[in-house]
């Protein structure tokens, strides 16, 4: 498949990135600077890229098959870009005529009750809540955008740099917790769920939930 990646520079695009390449796909990797540090693969290219400009989303994703987002408010930007980067994106693939979207979102936006959301819960950080609802303003608008092929992939509550490991479990709409009720996954397993739901499409219009 040919991939492109918005936020390939980041934490969980990097892992993505190499998800991806280690499975044979062809990925361009998108940021701001055109760079990507730590990927030497004769399949993978960076290249520069708004995610808040339609019309740059458009012309980068022409020709390809589905395009990856691990996009998120870089250093101390204001978290009120995630739903712009989500309308820009969604209007760029429209423009290119890509109709397959997976997007790292945040676990604020999975349910751990039938209508309790975990950002809504009294133990949720009040320090992460303006981004966990700026993730779900961006699932707002990947919602109403289901002319596209859509899914919204949410890691648990905590995320890490860590071992690949291949063993993890997801769940449509939910937060995936261990019987501690810990909700925790490494980045690297993170990326293979993101990546086999990209070439799977096994939650299309739905949100996914990944954790041990
Ligand atoms: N437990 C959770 O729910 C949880 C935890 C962690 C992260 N997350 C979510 O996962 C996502 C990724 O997190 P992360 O930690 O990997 O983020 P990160 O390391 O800060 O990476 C963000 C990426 O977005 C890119 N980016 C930002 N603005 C851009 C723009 N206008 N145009 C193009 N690229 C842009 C950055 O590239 P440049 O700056 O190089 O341009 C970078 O590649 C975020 O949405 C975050 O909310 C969820």
């Amino acid at each position: 498949m040919k991939v492109l990646l918005l936020g390939a520079s980041g934490r969980i695009g990097r892992r993505i990135a190499n998800e991806l390449l280690d499975r044979g796909h062809e990925v361009t990797g998108v940021s701001r600077s055109g760079t990507v540090e730590g990927i030497d693969d004769p399949d993978f290219e960076a290249v520069a890229g708004d995610a808040t400009d339609a019309d740059d989303v458009a012309e980068l994703a022409e020709g390809y098959d589905a395009v990856a987002s691990a996009l998120g408010p870089s250093g101390d930007e204001d978290v009120e870009v995630l739903p712009e980067m989500a309308e820009a994106v969604v209007a760029g693939l429209r423009e290119a005529g890509v109709d397959r979207l997976v997007w790292t979102g945040g676990a604020g936006g999975l349910n751990v009750g039938p209508d309790t959301l975990l950002v809504e819960t009294d133990e949720f950080p009040d320090e992460i809540e303006p981004l966990a609802r700026s993730a779900i303003d961006a699932l707002e608008v990947l919602r109403d955008a289901d002319d596209l092929r859509w899914t919204y992939v949410a890691p648990a509550a905590i995320i890490e740099p860590g071992e690949r490991t291949g063993e993890f479990r997801t769940a449509e709409g939910e937060l995936v917790a261990d019987e501690d009720g810990e909700s925790y996954i490494t980045m690297e397993d993170f990326a293979i769920a993101f990546v086999d739901e990209l070439e799977n499409g096994e939650a299309v219009h739905s949100r996914l939930g990944v954790g041990y």
